[in-house]
């Protein structure tokens, strides 16, 4: 039987990138899944895909920092299916910036996005997860949020502030059956890290062990394996995704 067979999944920012590739193995695995995101288009094409797979998709516009239009989006969730199994809080955005250059203002969304999103959509499916006594929740954290990084002082807060989110929701929802995990990812080839300067690329490849970047597809292996019923006695990790550049 396929690992994720008739599950329910909510992919954050899986119009693109890393979410757009979990949706697409989750969907190869199995699972229906809800297509969440602020790009349009985007949205359309990654649930035409989950569709030509063979499984159910939704399409949902969404800024997952808005606390109404998630609160809307995950009733529009129910209204087409009866559970949500998986939770992934994939969206993410950076605003780079030396500290003492960086404008409140990037700080602020940065941390919306990639915080406080998290917070709203896990408050609103944890309701889902804790009366159906199942839940997967799989945070898309970064190596920064761990080892921190120069000029990444808003999103490294935001990654780091995830994680321990993790482990405070990982020991709420604990006695339902409800599992929450992160996973800190490294250096990923996506639209994300295309547009760095070749001098900040060699930086980094020199500091990762297994020397080459990481894939969409390394980072969706580890969620779909905490999304599954395999990974059902772990909760609170945080697995890094890196290549070595983090050993903890
Ligand atoms: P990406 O930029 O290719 O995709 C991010 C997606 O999130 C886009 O489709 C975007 O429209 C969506 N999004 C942004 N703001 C949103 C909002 N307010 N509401 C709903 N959707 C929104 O980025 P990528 O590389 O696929 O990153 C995915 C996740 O992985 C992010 O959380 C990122 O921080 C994390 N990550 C990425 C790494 C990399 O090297 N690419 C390394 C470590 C972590």
């Amino acid at each position: 039987m396929p690992l994720l067979n008739d599950k329910v999944a909510l992919v954050t920012g899986g119009a693109r990138g890393i979410g757009k590739t979990i949706a697409l193995q989750f969907a190869a695995s199995g699972a229906h899944v809800v297509v969440v995101d602020t790009d349009s288009a985007g949205i359309q094409e990654t649930a035409a895909e989950v569709e030509a797979a063979g499984r159910k998709s939704l399409a949902l516009k969404c800024n997952v920092a808005d606390a109404a239009e998630v609160e809307a989006m995950v009733a529009k969730v129910q209204e087409t299916f009866p559970r949500i199994d998986i939770l992934v809080n994939n969206a993410g955005i950076t605003r780079d910036n030396l500290l003492i250059r960086m404008a409140e203002q990037d700080w602020d969304l940065v941390l919306d996005v990639n915080l406080k999103g998290p917070f709203l959509l896990t408050k609103a499916v944890s309701r889902v997860m804790m009366k159906q006594r199942y839940g997967r929740i799989v945070n898309v954290a970064s190596v920064v949020g761990i080892i921190g990084n120069a000029g990444q002082a808003n999103y490294s807060a935001s990654k780091g502030g995830l994680i321990a989110l993790t482990r405070s929701v990982a020991r709420e929802l604990a006695s339902r059956q409800v599992t929450c995990n992160a996973v800190a990812p490294g250096f990923i080839r996506t639209a994300m890290t295309d547009n760095l300067s070749e001098e900040v690329r060699t930086a980094f490849m020199k500091s990762i062990p297994l020397q080459r970047m990481g894939t969409a597809e390394d980072i969706a292996g580890v969620v779909l394996f905490l999304a599954s019923d395999e990974a059902s006695y772990i909760t609170g990790q945080v697995v890094s995704i890196d290549g070595g550049m983090f050993m903890g």
